[in-house]
C-alpha cells in the first residue's frame, strides 16, 4: 500500500471515530472496523479523469503527457480513464479503423503499466450519460468562445472540408467525460491546458445557475509543469496524425527509432559557452531525461556549455535509451492484442463501473436543471 494512502487511512480513522460517535454510520456497523477505515478511505480518494483519442498510434508525447501519470496515479487516486472514441469521430475513421484503434489503445494502456483492476479503463461511447451531460452543457457554451479554442482553429486548417459541428463543440464534449464523474484532477499533456480551462467555465456556468456539483478540474502532471515533447523536426508537437517521421511511436520498430533520432533536427553546435539552447536541441535533452542514465543527460549538457558537444553521438545514445525504454512496451501492447477476448472484458468490466459514477451524476445534473418529472 502506498505511502499517501496509509496516511489518508490514518486521518480517515480518526474522523470515522469521530463520526462514529455521533452516530452517523449505522450502516457499517456490521463490517470489520479495518474493513471500515480502508473504505472509508477508499471512498476518500480523489477522483482522476483522462482520456486518450482513439485516432491513430500512441507516441512518446502521448506516454510522457499522460500513460506514464495515469500509472503512478492508479494506486492513490480513483481513477476513471477511456478511449475517447467519439471525439475521434470528428475525423471520419473508418468503422474497422476505429474498432482496431480502440483495442490498440487499451493495449498500450495496459502494456506501459495501467492495471485494469486498479483504474477505471473503458470506452467514453459505452457510457450514454456523456452525451446526455454534453448535450446540458453545449446551453451553457457560447458559439463565440467555441470559435477561439486554438485547436479548433488549427483544425479548420488542417480540414476545411470538414468542420463539422463535433470539432467546435469539441471542448464541451471533453467537459462532460471529466465533470461526469466529478473529477478535481486530470493528467493531461501542455496541449489541453486550455480545454481544461473550458471545463472549469462550464462547471462554474452550471453552479451559478443550478447551484453547486461539479469540482473545478485541473490538469496535472508528476512534474509540476505540463509537458509537451516536440516533433523531432522542430515543427511542432509529436502528434498521431501530423509530423508522422518525425513522432516516435510506441508501436516504432528499433530501426525506426535509430532512423528517427538520427535525423532529429540539430546544428553545428554551441559555439559560445553556456549558450541558449535552441528549442529543438532542448527537445533532445528532455528526451533524455525522460528514458536515459542521468550521468549521460549531465555529460551531454557538460559539452552543450563547454562547446565540445557532438550531436551525433548523442543522438546515438538517446535511440539506444529509447529503445531499451519502448521495446517491451510495445512487445507487451502487441501479445494483448492478440487477445481481443480479454480486451473486451476489459472494456466491458469498465463500462460497467463507469456507468454508476456516471448515472449518479447524470441524475442529479437532471434534478438540479428541474428535468424530474415523476
Ligand atoms: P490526445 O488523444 O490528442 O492525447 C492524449 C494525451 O496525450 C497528451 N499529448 C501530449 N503530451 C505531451 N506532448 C505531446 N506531444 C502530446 N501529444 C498528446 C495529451 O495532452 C493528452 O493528455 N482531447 C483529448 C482527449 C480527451 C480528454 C478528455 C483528455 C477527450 N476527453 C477528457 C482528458 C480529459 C485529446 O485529444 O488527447
Amino acid at each position: 500500500m502506498q505511502t499517501n494512502l496509509s496516511v489518508q487511512i490514518r486521518k480517515t480513522a480518526t474522523q470515522f471515530h469521530k463520526t462514529e460517535k455521533n452516530g452517523l454510520v449505522e450502516q457499517f456497523d456490521k463490517i470489520h472496523v479495518e474493513q471500515r477505515i480502508y473504505l472509508a478511505a477508499v471512498m476518500r480518494k480523489e477522483i482522476v479523469v483522462s482520456g486518450i483519442r482513439s485516432t491513430g498510434y500512441l507516441h512518446l508525447g502521448n506516454y510522457f503527457g499522460a500513460m506514464r501519470n495515469y500509472v503512478k496515479m492508479q494506486d492513490d487516486y480513483n481513477c476513471y480513464f477511456f478511449v475517447a472514441d467519439y471525439h475521434s469521430l470528428t475525423t471520419h475513421p473508418k468503422p474497422e479503423d476505429l474498432k482496431k484503434n480502440v483495442f490498440r489503445v487499451v493495449a498500450e494502456n495496459i502494456a506501459s503499466g495501467l492495471d485494469p483492476n486498479k483504474v477505471v479503463l473503458y470506452a467514453q461511447s459505452d457510457i450514454p450519460e456523456i452525451p446526455e451531460l454534453y448535450l446540458m452543457l453545449n446551453m451553457l457554451a457560447y458559439k463565440g468562445e467555441l470559435e477561439k479554442v486554438p485547436t479548433f482553429k488549427d483544425k479548420v486548417r488542417q480540414q476545411p472540408d470538414n468542420v463539422n459541428a463535433g470539432l467546435l463543440t469539441y471542448p464541451v464534449l471533453m467537459a462532460a467525460d471529466i465533470l461526469i464523474h466529478r473529477a478535481v484532477k486530470v493528467p493531461v499533456g501542455k496541449d489541453q491546458e486550455q480545454h481544461l480551462e473550458m471545463a472549469r467555465n462550464f462547471a462554474q456556468r452550471f453552479a451559478s445557475r443550478y447551484g453547486d456539483l461539479f469540482p473545478e478540474p485541473i490538469p496535472f502532471n508528476f512534474g509540476n509543469e505540463l509537458i509537451k515533447i516536440q516533433s523531432l523536426d522542430g515543427n511542432g508537437k509529436m502528434s498521431k496524425s501530423e509530423n508522422l517521421n518525425a513522432t516516435i511511436y510506441l508501436t516504432d520498430d528499433d530501426d525506426a527509432i535509430r532512423k528517427k533520432i538520427m535525423k532529429a533536427k540539430s546544428d553545428a553546435g554551441p559555439t559560445e559557452p553556456n549558450s541558449i539552447m535552441p528549442d529543438y536541441v532542448s527537445n533532445l535533452f528532455m528526451l533524455m531525461g525522460l528514458m536515459s542514465d542521468p550521468e549521460q543527460v549531465n555529460k551531454y549538457r557538460t559539452a552543450f556549455n563547454d562547446c565540445t558537444i557532438r550531436y551525433g553521438d548523442m543522438k546515438k545514445q538517446l535511440a539506444e535509451d529509447v529503445i531499451k525504454f519502448l521495446a517491451p512496451i510495445r512487445d507487451k501492447a502487441k501479445e494483448l492484442q492478440q487477445d481481443e477476448t480479454l480486451l473486451r472484458k476489459i472494456l466491458k468490466d469498465g463500462a460497467e463501473r463507469a456507468r454508476e459514477s456516471a448515472t449518479a451524476t447524470l441524475s442529479a445534473a437532471r434534478r438540479m436543471i428541474g428535468i424530474n418529472y415523476y
